[in-house]
């Protein structure tokens, strides 16, 4: 089936940080720019029609040539770390796809970055 496509700007999803729309390419209103540090998560809520794995999507840009790690929170569980590198522009956004598993009905997806760098600037997630 097709994603469903969860904008990090669209309650409920939670960016600690802003949303921005500077820096152009994004889909939808803007993307999140999460404070630079270790607390400036994105948090998207959900639905799997059933429990199991599934595919997602983040979409993201990281204009800096330092990878920015992140840790893949599902329903509060650390899942797995992502490295989100250098995209050569802040306006240049990749997707990176990754394996969950899901719970049926809502779950969160949470990128909590691991380092005083922050997270790359996060468009949406499909899922
Ligand atoms: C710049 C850029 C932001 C980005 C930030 C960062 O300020 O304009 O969009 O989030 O760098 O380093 O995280
Ligand atoms: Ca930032």
């Amino acid at each position: 089936a097709a994603p469903t496509r969860y904008e990090a700007e669209n309650s409920p999803a939670i960016c600690t940080g802003t949303i921005d729309s500077n820096w152009s390419g994004f889909s939808g209103a803007g993307f999140c720019n999460g404070d630079n540090s270790t607390g400036g998560w994105a948090q998207f809520t959900v639905t799997a029609a059933a429990a199991g794995t599934a595919t997602i999507g983040v979409r993201f840009a990281n204009g800096t040539t330092t990878t920015r790690p992140a840790a893949l929170v599902v329903n509060g569980a650390g899942a797995q770390t992502v490295s989100f590198g250098g995209t050569g522009a802040w306006s240049t956004w990749a997707t990176r796809t990754l394996t969950v598993s899901l719970t049926a009905g809502t779950n969160t997806i949470r990128l909590d970055p691991t380092s005083s760098a922050g997270l790359p600037n996060v468009d949406f997630l499909d899922v």
